[in-house]
């Protein structure tokens, strides 16, 4: 699979382990940034944009997003038509939301989950499969939900 990584500041050391964690299990990794040190402050809602514009268009296949909490990654990511972002605590949610919600861009909270947790999240949400059934009716509801939301609005 071809999964990008993009963190903040915040997450930028947590995003190089999963960057190197992704090609470990055989994936493409592609490097949204940002490149900086850890010290040099940069804005979430640039890097969670290039890594959503590429999944909504089909470019990348899923998305590693990470930053203090995760939230503002998932909040971008999820303006963008086709992508379903999630912020990930826990087993549990690793597994649902792609279970139950097929989400294609998993969000990391650096300073809410430590490395090796980070890395069983991560691990748990690439193995897990989409169930389908009830949950494609509800998740092509947000389709259409996105359809009518996102049409351009010509100014008079
Ligand atoms: C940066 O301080 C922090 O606000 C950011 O990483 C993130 O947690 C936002 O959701």
């Amino acid at each position: 699979m071809i999964i990008g990584l993009a963190a903040d500041h915040a997450g930028k050391e947590l995003k190089d382990a999963m960057l190197e964690l992704v090609k470990a299990l055989g994936h493409e990794a592609v490097d949204y940034g940002v490149a900086v040190s850890n010290e040099q402050s940069v804005d979430y809602p640039d890097y969670a944009a290039l890594l959503a514009q590429d999944i909504s268009s089909g470019k990348i296949e899923a998305g590693v997003a990470i930053c203090g909490t995760g939230t503002g990654m998932a909040i971008t990511g999820n303006k963008f038509p086709g992508v379903r972002a999630a912020v990930v605590w826990d087993e549990y949610s690793a597994r649902m939301s792609r279970a139950h919600n097929d989400t294609n861009m998993i969000c990391l909270g650096a300073r809410t989950t430590n490395l090796h947790r980070a890395a069983d999240f991560l691990k748990i949400w690439l193995e897990t499969a989409f169930e389908g059934g009830r949950h494609k009716m509800r998740r092509d509801k947000i389709r259409e939900i996105e359809k009518k939301n996102f049409k351009v609005r010509l100014e008079p």
